[in-house]
C-alpha cells in the first residue's frame, strides 16, 4: 500500500510528537511509530528538563550554554549549545501553556532542582536549573505532545516498524515499514522525513532503555550510505538499579541523596570536592567503577557487578513520596525495598547515546564534513547529533534536547514542504525492503537470533563500556563482524504475518548489530580519552590530535572513519575540574 503524506515523521517520543505539532500547522503531516505514542520511551525520563528559568536563585542561558560546552568535553558545537540554553526558556513555558502540570514553588512558579554538572557562574556551585513533574517528567511530555497532535488531527500510524529510507539519488522520498497487525509493506511518500527513532541503549547488557531502542533510524540511515557522528561516546548513567539496569533518576541526588562505599563513605568528596555527587555523569560513574575495583563496593570482592548505595534515608518519607514517587514504587517493586529506610543498591547502567545521525540546528541531515544536506531528511533527539552533548551529556539536556530541536525541526518542515514537489513512489521503492523480509522469513537456520542478541550484549558491555583498551575494542569488532556474519543465515521460526514479533526481533537485531560495529570501530579509532571515552591506554584528553567529530561510514563489513570539524567559537577548551 503507497500512502502520501507532506510530512512523514518517524518515532513518536518527545522530539517525534514535538516535530509534528509543528509540521502538522503547514502540512499533511503522519507519524509512523513502531509502539503506541505514549509509550515511547521519553516516558522514562524522569527527573526533569534544564531551562535557565531563575526561579528558584539566580541563573542565565549563558551558564546553561557553559555547562553543556563543559560536561560535553569541549566536544559539543557551542552555537547549537546556545541554541539550546536560550531557546530552553519559551520551550519549558511552551510545555506549560500546552498543559504540562509541572510541580511548582509556593508562590506558583514552575519549581527547580538540582542536577549534575548544572551551576551558576561558570562551575562556582550546583544551581536549581531542572524543571520537573515529580519523577515523571518524560512521561508528562508525552501525554501533553500526544494529545496536542491530536486536536491539531496528526495521522497516526501506529505499530509500524521502519525498515528503509525512499531515496531518489541523494533526495529522501519517504520510508518503507512493516505493518505489525498484518505484516504486509507499506510505502510512505512524503516530501519530508523526520527520524526520531530515540537511541539503542539495547546493544547492551546492563541498560536502562526499553526494549523498544534498538536504533531504527541510525541504522537504516548507515545502511544508506550516510554517516553516524561521535558513535564511541556512549552515556553510563550512574544509578541503575544493581542487576536490572532500571533507571534511579539523578534527582534523587538533587534532592539530596548521597552515594556511599562499604565504609559508609561519601566518596565523591574525594573525585569531585566541588560538585560531589552532582558531578557530570561520566565522573561519577567512573569513580564509582574505581570504587569497586579498589574494594570499596558493598560486597567487596573487586568484581565489575559488585555494587554502591545511594543514600536517601536522610530524605525521609513525605520527600520521597511527593517529590520521587516512581522511585520510591521502583525500589519497592524491584528490590522490595523502602528508600526512606534502605539505602538502594545501585550500578552504571547504559544509558544514553551521544552520537547519532548528523544535523544541522534546523535538524536536515548532513552526509560529510562539509555539511551537505541530504534534501528532504531531517532527525531529531536521542537518534540525532546536533551536536549538543559532545562527548557526555549533562542530565535534563536530553528532555530538553528533544522539545528544542523537535520544534525546530518541524518549523524548518512547515517552510521546506511548501516549495518541494510531491514524489512519485512506485511499489519497486519497496524491493530493497522486501528482499531484506524475504531473507527472514524464508527457509530454515540453524543459527537462533537469541544468543547472537545474548553475544552482542556481552561483548559490547564487557569490551566497550566505562573503562576501554584498545585490545578489547579490536576484540569487540571482531566479535560483531561474526555475529553479522551468523546474523546473515538466521531466519524467523515464526512464519505467520500477524503480529510476528519474531521478525520484529530480528529486524531489531539487524540494526543492533550494524550500530554495535559502528560503536566498537569508532571507539577504537579514537586513541584519546574524553567524556565517556575512557581509554585506560590513552588517559589523556588530546585536543591538538583529536578535538574533532568523528563520522562514521558502514561499508559492508567494514566502517570507513571521517572527521568534521568542532564549533568552539565562544569558550576556548579547558581542563575540566569540578
Ligand atoms: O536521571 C534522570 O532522571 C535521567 C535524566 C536524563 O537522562 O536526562
Amino acid at each position: 500500500m503507497i500512502h502520501q503524506f507532506d510530512t512523514v515523521i518517524v518515532g513518536s517520543g518527545g522530539s517525534g510528537l514535538y516535530a509534528a505539532l509543528e509540521a502538522s500547522q503547514r502540512s499533511r503531516t503522519a507519524v509512523v511509530s513502531k509502539l503506541y505514542p505514549i509509550r515511547s520511551h521519553t516516558g522514562a525520563a524522569q527527573g526533569g528538563i534544564s531551562a535557565a528559568l531563575g526561579n528558584t536563585e539566580e541563573d542565565k542561558p549563558e551558564w546553561h550554554a557553559f555547562d553543556t560546552v563543559k560536561g560535553g568535553d569541549y566536544l559539543v558545537d557551542q552555537g547549537a549549545a546556545n541554541i539550546l540554553a536560550e531557546e530552553a526558556v519559551q520551550a519549558v513555558y511552551d510545555l506549560e501553556n500546552r498543559g504540562l502540570p509541572f510541580n511548582r514553588t509556593p508562590e506558583g512558579r514552575i519549581d527547580q532542582r538540582r542536577f549534575g554538572g548544572h551551576t551558576r557562574n561558570f562551575g562556582e556551585a550546583p544551581v536549581r536549573r531542572a524543571c520537573y513533574a515529580a519523577d515523571r517528567t518524560g512521561h508528562m511530555i508525552l501525554q501533553t505532545l500526544y494529545q496536542q497532535c491530536i486536536k491539531n488531527d496528526v495521522a497516526f500510524f501506529d505499530e509500524f516498524q521502519v525498515v528503509d529510507l525512499a531515496m531518489n539519488g541523494d533526495s529522501c522520498q519517504g520510508v518503507v515499514a512493516v505493518e505489525l497487525a498484518t505484516g504486509e509493506l507499506h510505502i510512505f511518500a512524503a516530501k519530508a522525513v523526520l527520524f526520531a527513532t530515540g537511541g539503542f541503549g539495547r546493544m547492551f547488557k546492563v541498560t536502562s532503555n526499553a526494549y523498544a531502542n534498538t536504533g531504527d533510524g541510525p541504522a537504516v540511515c548507515a545502511r544508506r550510505g550516510i554517516p553516524l557522528e561521535d558513535m564511541e561516546f556512549f552515556q553510563f548513567h550512574p544509578t541503575g538499579i544493581m542487576g536490572l539496569g532500571i533507571l534511579i533518576t539523578e534527582a534523587v541526588r538533587g534532592e539530596g541523596g548521597i552515594l556511599r562505599n562499604r565504609d559508609g563513605e561519601r566518596f565523591m568528596e574525594r573525585y569531585s570536592p566541588t560538585l560531589l555527587d552532582l558531578a557530570p555523569r561520566d565522573i561519577v560513574a567512573r569513580s564509582m567503577l574505581t570504587e569497586v575495583r579498589a574494594g570499596k563496593g558493598i560486597r567487596g570482592d573487586r568484581k565489575i557487578d559488585d555494587y554502591l548505595h545511594l543514600d536517601a534515608t536522610h530524605l525521609g518519607s513525605d520527600v520521597l513520596l511527593a517529590k520521587l514517587p516512581d522511585i520510591t514504587s521502583f525500589c519497592n517493586t524491584y528490590l522490595g525495598i523502602d528508600p526512606a529506610e534502605t539505602p538502594i543498591p545501585v550500578l552504571p547502567t547504559a544509558h544514553y547515546a551521544m552520537g547519532g545521525i548528523p544535523t544541522d540546528v534546523y535538524g536536515r541531515v548532513v552526509r560529510d564534513g562539509q555539511d551537505t544536506v541530504v534534501p528532504g531528511l531531517y532527525a531529531a533527539g536521542e537518534c540525532a547529533c546536533v551536536s549538543v552533548h559532545g562527548a557526555n551529556r549533562l542530565g535534563t539536556n536530553s528532555l530538553l534536547d528533544l522539545v528544542v530541536f523537535g520544534r525546530r525541526a518541524g518549523q524548518h518542515i512547515g517552510d521546506y514542504v511548501k516549495q518541494a514537489d510531491a514524489p512519485q513512489l512506485g511499489a519497486e521503492a519497496a524491493e530493497p525492503a522486501r528482499e531484506w523480509m524475504a531473507r527472514l522469513t524464508e527457509g530454515t537456520s540453524e543459527h537462533h537470533g537469541g544468543h547472537i542478541t545474548d553475544e552482542m550484549q556481552t561483548v559490547m558491555m564487557e569490551k566497550v563500556g566505562i573503562y576501554r583498551n584498545a585490545a578489547d575494542m579490536q576484540a569487540a569488532v571482531e566479535a560483531v563482524q561474526q555475529l553479522r556474519q551468523r546474523y546473515r543465515a538466521v531466519r524467523v521460526q515464526d512464519t505467520g504475518k500477524q503480529f510476528n514479533t519474531d521478525l520484529l526481533e530480528l529486524i531489531e537485531l539487524g540494526n543492533l548489530l550494524d550500530l554495535s560495529l559502528i560503536t566498537a570501530a569508532s571507539a577504537a579509532n579514537r586513541t584519546e580519552s574524553r567524556g565517556a571515552h575512557s581509554r585506560e591506554d590513552y588517559p589523556e584528553r588530546d585536543d591538538d590530535q583529536w578535538l574533532k567529530h568523528t563520522l562514521a561510514y558502514l561499508e559492508d563489513d567494514a566502517v570507513r572513519i571521517d572527521y568534521k570539524p568542532v564549533d568552539t567559537s565562544i569558550w576556548e577548551p579547558k581542563p575540566r575540574t569540578y
